[in-house]
Order: C-alpha cells, then sequence, then structure tokens
C-alpha cells in the first residue's frame, strides 16, 4: 500500500478503533462484537507494522507500549491537587452550608453538585491540543508520580480528545482510578492461589496496580477511570462544576451518573440518604458523597483553606455494620499451613453482600474480643470486601465458654506450631491434605502448569483416594488409576492424562509461579526465569543475586529484599530441592526453550527463520518472544548477521537495529511482529 493510502486508513482505523473503544469502555453500549474489533485492531497493527513511520505515542496499538521504569519520575501539577474536608455527620454537612451561606452573605438555597465519593486512587492527566501527554498521581498534591505508561492502558482514558472537533489547547483531567469489586476479588483469588497476600479492599488494589512499574501488569488489571474535575485549562469555557462534568463527558471522559444538582442543604440531605441506598448496588466503591458548589464564581469567591477549597466537602458514609448470631467457628487450613478461624454467620446482609463468613484474624483476636459460638456480633464490611467481626454483642445470652484454637491441625490432626514473635499457628505437617489441595489446586492453575480439567473437586478426590502425596506425583497418575475415580469417564480421563502430559513443556517462568514460593508471582517468575534461564541456575543463585535481578528489573522496589529472601530461602530447602528433582526425572522442562518451548504447529512464516530480538518487548519478555518463534518452527540468535531473516526492535534498541540496517535486513517493530503472530501469544 502507497504511503499515504496507508497514513490514510491508519488515520481512519485509529478513530474506528477509538470509537469502539469509547462506547465500549465509556459507554457500556458497544457496537460491534470483540471479534469485529480484534479484526480492525489486526489490521492497524499489521499497517503500523508494515509503515513503522506511522505509529504514533496516541494510536490504541499503543496503549500498553512502554517497558517497565526503574522507579516513578516526580512531576510537579501546574495547579495543586487539593484535598476535601470531611463531614462525618448531617449536623457537619448543615454547619457547612450554614457558614457558605454566611460567607457569601447570602441566605438563599445555594446550588450544588451532589457526586459520589469514589474509593480509589486519584490521578491527573494532561491533554495537550488533545492529545494524552502524561499522567500523574494526586501524591502531596504539589508533587505526583509520573505514572502515563500505566494511565494509558486504562480503556476508558481517551488517548485522544473529542471525535473531530478542534480539542482544546490545554486540558488537565482529574479523577479517580477504580478497580470494581469484581475485578478485585478476581484479582485477590488469584494472589491467594499464589500465595500472595491479599488486597485489603478496592482502593488498595486499585492504588497497587496503578502504580506498578511494570504497566503490562496495570494493563491486565480491569480499572476504570472516572473524571470528575478539571486542573489548568486553555480553550475550554465553563462556568459551573456542571458544566465541567458535561464537557468532560462530550470529550470523551466517563463521568459519573449518580450526579445530580441540589438546590439547598434539604435536598443535599435527600441525595445523600439515596445514594446511600444505591452505595450496595454499584460496581465499585463509594465512601460518602462529594457536595460542591456549583457556580465557579461563587467558588472564586469562596476561595481555599488549608489545601481544601472551602466550597466542596465529601460527606461520608458511616461504615456498614450489622448483628448477626455466630454459629460456629472454623478454622481454615492454608496452602503454607496458617490456621485462620473464621466464625461461621447467620446469613445477614451487609452493604449489598450477604456475609456468611467472616474472618477472626487469629487466635489472639479471637481471645481479645472474646467471640465464642452462640455470641452475637457486630460485623463490618467498611471499604474492606472481607467482612471482619468488629465486637461482641453484650448483655444478651452469650456462648458459655471462651473458644480455643484446637490443638492439632482440623485437617490432619498433625502438630501445630506457633513461632516466637508469630502470631499465626501452623500445621508442621507438609502432607497435610489442607494443604496438599491447595498446592495441586495451585500448581495446576491456569498461569501456573495450567493443567486443564485438574480443579478443585478431581484435586479432591486425588488426594482423598491417596492417588497424589505431593505435586510430582501428578505426572505419575495413569489413566487406569483415574479410570477408578467415581464417575469418570474414559475420555475425561483421557484429557486429564493429555493436559499433564502437554503442561511438561510450559515456560520455566510457569513452572515457577507452580512451584509456589511465597511472594513469587506470575511478574516475578517472569522477571527469574529471564535473568536466570534455569532452574538450576536459580536455585544456585544467592540471595544478593536474586536481589540485584529484580533491582535492575524495577520489580517489586519496596518489598526486594523480602522477595529475595524468600525465594533463596524455598531453593535452600531440601524438601523443595527434591520435589524439583522429582518433577525433572517426571520430564517437566527446568529451562528455557531449548526445543519446542509453547506448544505450537510450525508456520510457513517462521519455519526456518531466524529472528533476532533487540531492545525492549513492551508486551511480553524477549525470552518469550523467543520461546515463541522457536514453537513456529523458526530460531532465535543473539546477534545480527547475513543470515538473519528479521530482527525485532523494541524500544531503544541499539546497535543491532544499526547493523540490521546496515545489512538490509527486514526489520519489525514490536506491533509487527505481534501482527505475525496474531493470536498465537
Ligand atoms: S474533587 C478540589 N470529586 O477525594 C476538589 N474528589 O479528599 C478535589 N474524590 O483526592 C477533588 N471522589 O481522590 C473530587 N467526586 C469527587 C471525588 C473526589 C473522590 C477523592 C479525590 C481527592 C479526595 C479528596
Amino acid at each position: 500500500m502507497q504511503e499515504d493510502e496507508a497514513a490514510r486508513r491508519i488515520d481512519q482505523l485509529r478513530r474506528e478503533i477509538g470509537r469502539h473503544n469509547y462506547l465500549y469502555y465509556v459507554k457500556d453500549a458497544p457496537e460491534v462484537s470483540d471479534a469485529e474489533y480484534d479484526v480492525l485492531f489486526r489490521e492497524l497493527q499489521g499497517l503500523e507494522a508494515e509503515h513503522p513511520d506511522l505509529v504514533a505515542p496516541d494510536s490504541p496499538t499503543q496503549r500498553v507500549g512502554a517497558a517497565p521504569a526503574e522507579k516513578f519520575a516526580q512531576v510537579r501539577h501546574r495547579q495543586p491537587m487539593l484535598s476535601l474536608q470531611n463531614a462525618m455527620t448531617e449536623g457537619e454537612a448543615r454547619a457547612f452550608d450554614a457558614r457558605l451561606r454566611r460567607e457569601l452573605r447570602d441566605d438563599r438555597p445555594i446550588e450544588y453538585v451532589c457526586e459520589p465519593k469514589f474509593d480509589g486512587l486519584s490521578a491527573e492527566l494532561v491533554y495537550e491540543s488533545g492529545v494524552l501527554g502524561a499522567g500523574a498521581t494526586r501524591g502531596d498534591g504539589t508533587f505526583g508520580e509520573d505514572i502515563t505508561a500505566n494511565l494509558k492502558t486504562i480503556r476508558s482514558v481517551p488517548l485522544r480528545l473529542g471525535n473531530g472537533a478542534t480539542p482544546p489547547k490545554l486540558l488537565e483531567v482529574r479523577g479517580e482510578v477504580l478497580l470494581p469489586v469484581a475485578g478485585f476479588e478476581e484479582l485477590n483469588r488469584e494472589r491467594e492461589m499464589r500465595g500472595e497476600s491479599r488486597f485489603a479492599n478496592p482502593r488498595n488494589a486499585a492504588a497497587g496496580s496503578t502504580r506498578q512499574l511494570d504497566p503490562r501488569i496495570t494493563a491486565a488489571r480491569p480499572l476504570q477511570f472516572f473524571a470528575y474535575a478539571l486542573g489548568a485549562f486553555d480553550g475550554v469555557r465553563v462556568e459551573s462544576q456542571w458544566e465541567i462534568l458535561e464537557t468532560l463527558r462530550a470529550l470523551g471522559f466517563r463521568t459519573s451518573d449518580l450526579t445530580l444538582r441540589a438546590q439547598g442543604i434539604d435536598d443535599v440531605m435527600v441525595a445523600y440518604r439515596a445514594l446511600m441506598e444505591r452505595r450496595s448496588t454499584l460496581p465499585f466503591e463509594i465512601d460518602g458523597m462529594v457536595v460542591k458548589v456549583n457556580a465557579i464564581a461563587l467558588q472564586v469567591r469562596l476561595g481555599e483553606i488549608a489545601r481544601s477549597p472551602r466550597w466542596a466537602i465529601a460527606f461520608k458514609f458511616p461504615p456498614e455494620r450489622r448483628v448477626t448470631v455466630v454459629e460456629g467457628i472454623e478454622v481454615n487450613v492454608g496452602r503454607t499451613g496458617i490456621l485462620t478461624p473464621v466464625a461461621m454467620l447467620r446469613p445477614v446482609a451487609v452493604a449489598g453482600v450477604i456475609v456468611r463468613r467472616a474472618t477472626l484474624h487469629n487466635e489472639d483476636e479471637v481471645a481479645r474480643k472474646d467471640v465464642r459460638v452462640q455470641d452475637s456480633v457486630v460485623v463490618q464490611r467498611a471499604g474492606d470486601v472481607i467482612p471482619e467481626v468488629v465486637a461482641v454483642v453484650l448483655g444478651v445470652l452469650r456462648g458459655d465458654s471462651p473458644w480455643r484454637m484446637p490443638p492439632s491441625c482440623p485437617s490432619c490432626g498433625g502438630p501445630v506450631t506457633r513461632e516466637e514473635g508469630e502470631v499465626a499457628r501452623r500445621c508442621a505437617n507438609a502432607a497435610c491434605p489442607a494443604q496438599l489441595k491447595e498446592h495441586v489446586i495451585h500448581f495446576a492453575s491456569r498461569r501456573a502448569m495450567d493443567i486443564e480439567h485438574l480443579g478443585e473437586r478431581m484435586t479432591d478426590q486425588l488426594v482423598d483416594g491417596g492417588f497424589i502425596k505431593d505435586v510430582a506425583d501428578i505426572y505419575h497418575l495413569r489413566k487406569a488409576d483415574l479410570l477408578l475415580l467415581e464417575r469418570l469417564a474414559d475420555k475425561s480421563a483421557q484429557n486429564l492424562v493429555d493436559a499433564i502430559e502437554r503442561s511438561k513443556s510450559r515456560p520455566l517462568s510457569a513452572v515457577v509461579v507452580a512451584l509456589g514460593i511465597r511472594h513469587a508471582g506470575e511478574a516475578l517468575a517472569r522477571v527469574l526465569a529471564d535473568r536466570f534461564t534455569s532452574i538450576d541456575a536459580l536455585m544456585d543463585a544467592s540471595e544478593d543475586e536474586i536481589r540485584e535481578a529484580l533491582r535492575r528489573e524495577g520489580s517489586d522496589a519496596e518489598g526486594g529484599p523480602v522477595v529475595a529472601k524468600s525465594i533463596a530461602t524455598f531453593f535452600r530447602n531440601e524438601r523443595n530441592r527434591e520435589l524439583i528433582r522429582r518433577l525433572r526425572e517426571a520430564g517437566v522442562r527446568m529451562e528455557h526453550a531449548g526445543g519446542a518451548a509453547v506448544a505450537g504447529e510450525a508456520d510457513p512464516a517462521f519455519a526456518g527463520k531466524t529472528f533476532v530480538f533487540t531492545g525492549t518487548l513492551a508486551v511480553m519478555t524477549r525470552e518469550r518472544a523467543q520461546d515463541l518463534v522457536i514453537s513456529l518452527g523458526g530460531k532465535a540468535a543473539g546477534s545480527v548477521s547475513r543470515k538473519t531473516h528479521f530482527v525485532v526492535a523494541g524500544e531503544e534498541a541499539g546497535s543491532k537495529l544499526a547493523k540490521a540496517r546496515d545489512l538490509g535486513v527486514t526489520v519489525l517493530s514490536e506491533a509487527g511482529f505481534l501482527a505475525m503472530l496474531g493470536d498465537r501469544r
């Protein structure tokens, strides 16, 4: 295709894709199927691959376009990002309104805009001539962190403003990054499976997801951006908060449809109660209602104090609490053997969720609150999705005797230990079926060994039937064994056997995830696999070497030393080393691809072709890209020569790219390479 023709089509595709993104992520009203969308997206990727000079940073293909950062740069907000004063009670809200009318020397009702108070991470997006240039966290209000690459991955953040109309010269948009409750729960389930700690609430999860050094992690989380305010701007005319919201909506931002105008404080109270009613039915968490004076002229007259505007207030909701009865106290045994007491409750609705169980954290907490079976208790869900028991209701019928942690493991009856300085009791029996089941489920999960058909029920049967005593036994299961299981059809048994066989060639990083090392999740495992390339090298690495690898990749800057220690300790443990030996003997691949890395069929576009990767790739690691090439029948080389067929140039490609140009070797952008791969990645 001619360059100018390509440029026209690229522009057309970008607008079209941008519009579908908007309809899907902002309006919740898609016009095309995912498959139709993919066709457009692929065409754009292909064209951009053929014409790398036409790739622009605001192209939809570039949402996940940046390499992991070392650390975030500080940026100064053009206008400070203020915070809000709180009102906790109706009296305080009324006092706020009375104060404003006094200050304005006008006793007539003030027009307010009432908005939900989103419980997420506040952020600012800077658009110059309609193109998203920068994005930052609020930080201390004056300086924030530059998280542009991460914010770009959020689909409801427009990369380019408006549709055709002339965009403002400058527009700073402020709003909240949120993780819907469903996404939060899913994320925590995955984290638990990996033996990582849960996020305490959707807000922490949104903040943690947005402040990732690797934008690929942010991209994988279903974050949303709701706009609610402007910073500096040039080229828009607005006279009220209501007009600001309308303008934002017209420019393609998502704003809350729970926003309304109120005439005077009585109306505000009505809106507050109505919002509180809806609270539990919303897909995301809100912790109050923000009340803003509508007219900007009045806002200017009122000004600010102590880094908060005088013209707005956050009217908080009380935490949601209910009383119910403890029908029993069970003890859960986690994958790492930790025993957690859990209150089994008479079901009760708290903040829209039916609560049947609430954590009691640990035995010290149970003793401190003196929770007994049969007690009436107050349960709470305040910004926290894991319900907890707040206190026992005194003065009513109570349970007779204080609760005691069982002296032995409720699953295996084995001894339970509690180490100096730890609150947790653990089952010390590594073969404890409760721990083993959790371990097997984790091992087989999609991000680990990806053994389809080995789910919870199958695991229960295999562990209870004595077929699996550690995860390596999975590889010794025979079809004949499986057919002994209850109601397992020949076909299902065969499917499981096949899935187990396929899992032997999972990439090294998946094996690392599968081992279930505390703190070693997927992103970290990828870093380790890239750096050490074999399990042997990783097993023999010192804590310092591991820490260094993590530091260089910018992974987990805060937890680095803890994580490195946890990994090194894991591999020093003789039992773990033995398990790895057994897995290897069973045929599980323990190094980066030498042969067929990822199950795939030879593809004529790749077969016999030599690829060299240079620079940083955005959507996958270099190792993964090499694995894919090999699996499709190609070869991956480290240096460029006349025999090289393709050089794939990522971000900051250097001398290899220059050499490729010298030798006339075909150079592909990452987008071009991905387009060649199609859906095989
Ligand atoms: S307006 C000058 N509107 O609350 C006005 N803030 O304590 C400042 N927030 O940092 C912000 N929902 O993260 C505004 N509808 C809303 C909001 C909202 C949540 C957060 C925001 C801010 C904090 C202020």
